[in-house]
């Protein structure tokens, strides 16, 4: 075996679930479209400062999982993306499209990087898809870039999800309550752990999703966030929830959801599969109005997005038997060459079908008559097309159903027309 290999958390992905990958993106970009959202493509790597700023100094991503260099010894560092929501708002900014207009409807597919530690579902470059919507966040808003992740989930008759939502109120709402839980939480922090100490220190909202179960107990009896909002943004938090009744998406409101960036406030929710163990959010998202401010926009603007990664929707729809029915693009034709020196006649026929846009295939490697017989039934190619010395001088070519093992024998113009209907149907 080579001594390269791909870099732990890192993953090759090969033809065979390519099929998967590009139906999941077809479905993407019909339901984006459906929506009215456009595809926005930023750079792989930022300023560092950009994700400090956004997504916040004292959570994980920023403090133990950015990679991030110096390309110029004295330059400025630089970060592979951990997330796609700042550099989105950064673009926003830097471009004035509030200036074209108010709301901007953008949608990605994009490959991030987050320096965690490997395991099922949990990747250190893995790929997310989402959606920011830019200039509203009403809950019309809310409820539609919610409704917009599970039509995706619904196209691709993803099962058993379970949609989390809580509020996390204003800024205000969620200082006065930071200070209660703190408060709360601080006579039992001798019995804590290093880096739970750490979260009351520096983010004590972090505690919220321990895993823990010691410390789940004492969170049992901790003051809840939805207490300490204000009339407005309880009426809010419940527009948004009558709206996603009103449009038949079930619920959960979590009093414990907080997420793990900085940038959100009002509305956040998270969506988890039973497939997927440990790692159980496929997607998230939220508000995050403070975000643009934070980024030096003069105006506040208003926003909320959310993504879903990518391969913990493979997972869950592979486990669901979901990824079984879905079929490659098969050749439609494997040109079986009767003898190597016959090649250049192969080559011809081969140019003359794809050019007629037929999907065809020809032995590129001189094989026997047989392999290359083998070779067309493992690419499941639908026929097999004979070129040999009497095809060459009468003609006609046996074309055999490689389904139906019929076989007739046509002109390569009778072959065309015969298979073009199956290429556009
Ligand atoms: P997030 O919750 O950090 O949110 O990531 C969203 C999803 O990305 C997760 O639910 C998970 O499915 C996937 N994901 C995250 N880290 C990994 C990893 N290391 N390996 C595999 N999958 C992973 C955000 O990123 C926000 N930007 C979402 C958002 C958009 N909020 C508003 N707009």
């Amino acid at each position: 075996m080579s001594q390269f290999r791909a870099v732990k958390g890192t993953k090759d992905i090969f033809p065979g679930d390519i099929t998967l990958w590009k139906h999941v993106e077809s479905v993407i970009h019909k339901v984006a479209g459906l929506y009215g959202f456009r595809e926005i493509r930023t750079p792989v790597f930022e300023y560092t400062e950009l994700f400090q700023r956004s997504i916040g100094i004292s959570t994980d991503i920023v403090g133990k999982e950015m990679f991030t260099f110096r390309p110029e010894e004295k330059g400025r560092s630089i970060t592979l993306r951990p997330e796609m929501t700042a550099g989105v708002m950064r673009a926003f900014i830097q471009s004035n499209l509030a200036a074209a207009s108010p709301v901007h409807k953008l949608y990605y597919i994009a490959d991030l990087f987050r320096k965690e530690r490997p395991q099922a579902g949990r990747q250190r470059q893995f790929s997310q898809f989402g959606a920011e919507l830019i200039g509203a966040s009403s809950p019309e808003a809310v409820a539609e870039v919610i409704g917009m992740m599970m039509r995706v989930f619904a196209d691709l008759e993803v099962r058993e999800l379970e949609l989390r939502i809580n509020s996390l109120g204003d800024v205000d709402d969620r200082l006065r309550y930071i200070r209660a839980l703190r408060d709360y939480l601080q006579p039992y922090a001798p019995g804590f752990d290093e880096s739970a100490r750490e979260r009351l220190e520096k983010n004590p909202l972090r505690i919220l999703d321990s895993k823990d179960p010691g410390i789940q107990a004492i969170i049992a009896g901790a003051p809840k966030l939805i207490d300490f909002l204000s009339v407005q943004a309880v009426d809010d938090f419940e527009r948004v929830l009558h709206y996603l009744e009103k449009e038949g998406m079930s619920y959960i409101i979590d009093p414990l959801l907080v997420r793990g960036l900085d940038y959100y406030c009002h509305t956040a929710f998270e969506v988890t599969s039973p497939e997927l163990g440990a790692q159980d959010a496929i997607g998230g998202g939220g508000r995050y109005d403070g975000l643009a401010k934070q980024l030096g926009s003069k105006a506040g603007v208003p926003a909320v997005g959310f993504a879903v990664g990518m391969e913990r929707l493979l997972i869950t729809m592979e486990k669901q038997g979901l990824a079984e029915h879905i079929e490659p693009e098969n050749p439609q034709v494997y040109i079986v060459t009767q003898d190597p020196s016959l090649a250049e006649h192969a080559v011809n026929v081969c140019d003359t079908l794809r050019k007629s846009g037929i999907r065809s295939l020809m032995d590129l490697a001189g094989r026997s008559m047989k392999a290359q017989m083998r070779e067309a039934n493992r690419m499941r190619a639908a026929y097999a097309l004979f070129v040999g010395e009497s095809e060459i001088q009468s003609k006609v070519y046996g074309l055999k159903n490689l389904g139906s093992s019929e076989q007739e024998s046509l002109s390569i113009q009778e072959v065309i027309e015969k298979l073009k209907p199956l290429h556009y149907s």
